[in-house]
């Protein structure tokens, strides 16, 4: 499909998803958005009435120069910077028409009348600029309307001298923590960093296998090393990266005081949820290792299960345990993704 079709199509169904809650506005800047390679606004003419009159979405507004004369180091690598961040927001919030990027380039001379009016004497400038819905399209009349967005309030980010992954990484930081979204900058390439990972892990992997087995059978306290390395990995796989990286809190309190175990939203987690993921799949383990050993279980007249009979009960109670639990892990799910399509029963 060629990449026009597949941004209106994309543009379409962005529309049909939020035109109840998103303005006419918001989603023509998303249009405008998707016609640019690295979905960041180009400015010319100093022309901002995209963004005049009222806004629901919020607005970073990069002014640069990549005019050699102006001697701005920065500036060079500010697109690149920027596109890494835009990139990751557009492919998982682009439906949110709630962020744009807009780029004022002073080697476009015909954008030198929004430096002037703002009086700028350094570049780059980086602002985050709150939506504003007060402002009104009647006021059109006033003059410099279209700039009014100039003089609302807003954050300012500092490019820090350090490299390129983390500059990326500190404007990620600086939007997630203002805007209350988790930007996951992706890779720059996502296949040469699984082929290396791949490679890596399966070397480690036949290593261990050729030479671990013999090795750790010997160990001492050879249970007690299982169990925290089972615990390890059931901490990472609960997301224990992900609440460090983002210092998420352990638990929350809601607005009556409430404790919060689980937190709403795809993109977040706060610290508490490791535990009760991980407790969740280890009762999940076992319930289906019990099911294995019940399979072979010979019922004798020594052994611990004296029946056939008491056999099969223990191996349906299991299975309803299983189906619980499996609930349980699907209701975690359905509470930070309410459309979640895979969920067995709602249990909380
Ligand atoms: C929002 O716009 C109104 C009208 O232009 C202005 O008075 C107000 O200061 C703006 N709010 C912020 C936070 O900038």
């Amino acid at each position: 499909m060629s990449r026009r079709v597949w941004q209106l199509l994309i543009s379409l169904l962005s529309l049909l998803t939020v035109i109840t809650c998103s303005s006419s506005q918001a989603i023509r800047l998303t249009e405008e958005a998707l016609k640019y390679d690295n979905n960041i606004i180009q400015i010319s003419n100093s022309d901002l009435s995209l963004f005049s009159g009222p806004r629901d979405y919020s607005t970073v507004l990069i002014l640069t120069s990549t005019n050699r004369n102006h001697v701005c180091a920065v500036c060079m690598d500010l697109e690149k910077i920027v596109s890494q961040v835009t990139k990751s927001w557009y492919s998982d919030y682009l439906h949110t028409n709630s962020l744009f990027f807009a780029n004022i380039d002073l080697i476009d001379a015909s954008n030198s009348k929004i430096f002037q009016y703002l009086d700028i004497k350094n570049i780059p400038h980086i602002w985050l600029i709150p939506p504003n819905e007060s402002i009104d399209f009647a006021d059109s009349e006033i003059e410099n309307f279209e700039f009014k967005i100039l003089d609302d309030g807003h954050f300012v980010f500092q490019v820090p001298i350090a490299k390129i992954d983390d500059q990326v990484m500190e404007l990620a930081r600086f939007l997630t923590q203002n805007l209350q979204k988790s930007i996951t900058v992706r890779e720059q390439s996502p296949i040469s960093t699984f082929v290396k990972t791949f490679a890596v892990t399966f070397f480690v992997i036949l290593i261990i296998k050729k030479n671990g087995p013999s090795k750790f059978r010997n160990l001492p306290k050879k249970n007690a090393l299982t169990i925290i390395l089972i615990s390890l990995m059931l901490v990472c796989l609960g997301g224990y990266q992900f609440t460090i990286q983002h210092g998420t809190p352990f638990v929350a309190k809601g607005h009556k005081g409430q404790i919060i175990f689980i937190s709403g939203g795809t993109h977040y987690q706060f610290g508490v949820e490791i535990l009760i993921v991980g407790i969740n799949y280890t009762t999940l383990a076992f319930a289906l290792v019990s099911l294995i050993h019940l399979g072979n279980y010979k019922v004798t007249s020594t052994s611990l299960i004296k029946s056939n009979k008491s056999r099969y009960i223990i191996i349906m109670v299991i299975n309803i345990l299983l189906y619980i639990l499996y609930s349980s892990l699907t209701s975690i799910v359905l509470r930070k993704d309410h459309g979640y399509p895979y969920a067995f029963s709602k249990l909380f």
